[in-house]
């Protein structure tokens, strides 16, 4: 499902306050990994070890330094925007912070449709409120009636991190600790 091979992050940073120099800081330096489909993969390492860094370029949320990335038989290394749309249908991110990954402005209804919109995934309103209520409840935020309209400050630390794969596991704080 997915192959990581010898992957590579570098980051230009300041060297010190007024000075011009930059110097390249190695957040991931030649990581490989296969996940095969249907398995959970667990990476552990100290703070700062790269974890982070190697989801972000997964994901393609960062440009990727050095090396490749297969997902699902496709080389998304270097992929284009628009190529891009359609392996993300697939992938899915819980970020550390479920405070600051939610828009605190919008409903969960909003939430969970903006995707949808975004993946042209139900042709109606009616059919992507069907298919949000589902999700809600296949995450156990029910009765989903009430939990689709209610709004980020509205639900605790542990239900704003509910993803679909969890199904029946409670993807709280504890299963989510910072790293
Ligand atoms: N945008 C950036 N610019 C410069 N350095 C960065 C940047 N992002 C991350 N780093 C550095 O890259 C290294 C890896 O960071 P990363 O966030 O991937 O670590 P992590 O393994 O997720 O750590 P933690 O367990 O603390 O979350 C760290 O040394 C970090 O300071
Ligand atoms: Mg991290």
């Amino acid at each position: 499902m997915l192959s990581v091979e010898n992957l590579r992050k570098y980051f230009e940073v300041e060297k010190r306050f007024l000075s011009r120099s930059k110097t390249r800081v190695s957040a991931v330096d030649g990581i490989s990994f296969e996940i095969p489909k249907g398995e959970v993969f667990a990476m552990v390492g100290e703070s700062g070890c790269g974890k982070t860094t190697t989801g972000r370029m997964v994901l393609r949320l960062l440009d990727v330094s050095d090396g490749k990335i297969v997902f699902d038989g496709v080389d998304i290394t270097k992929v284009s925007q628009r190529k891009l749309k359609q392996v993300r249908r697939k992938m899915q991110v819980v970020f550390q912070d479920p405070y600051d990954s939610l828009n605190p402005r919008m409903s969960v209804r909003q939430i969970v449709s903006e995707p949808l919109m975004t993946y042209h995934i139900g042709t109606s309103e009616a059919e992507r409120e069907g298919i949000v209520l589902s999700v809600l409840k296949s995450v156990e935020l029910e009765p989903p009636e009430e939990f689709i309209e209610r709004y980020p400050h509205e639900l605790s630390g542990g239900q704003r991190q509910r993803g679909r794969d969890s199904q029946g596991a409670r993807p709280d704080s504890q299963l989510h600790p910072r790293g």
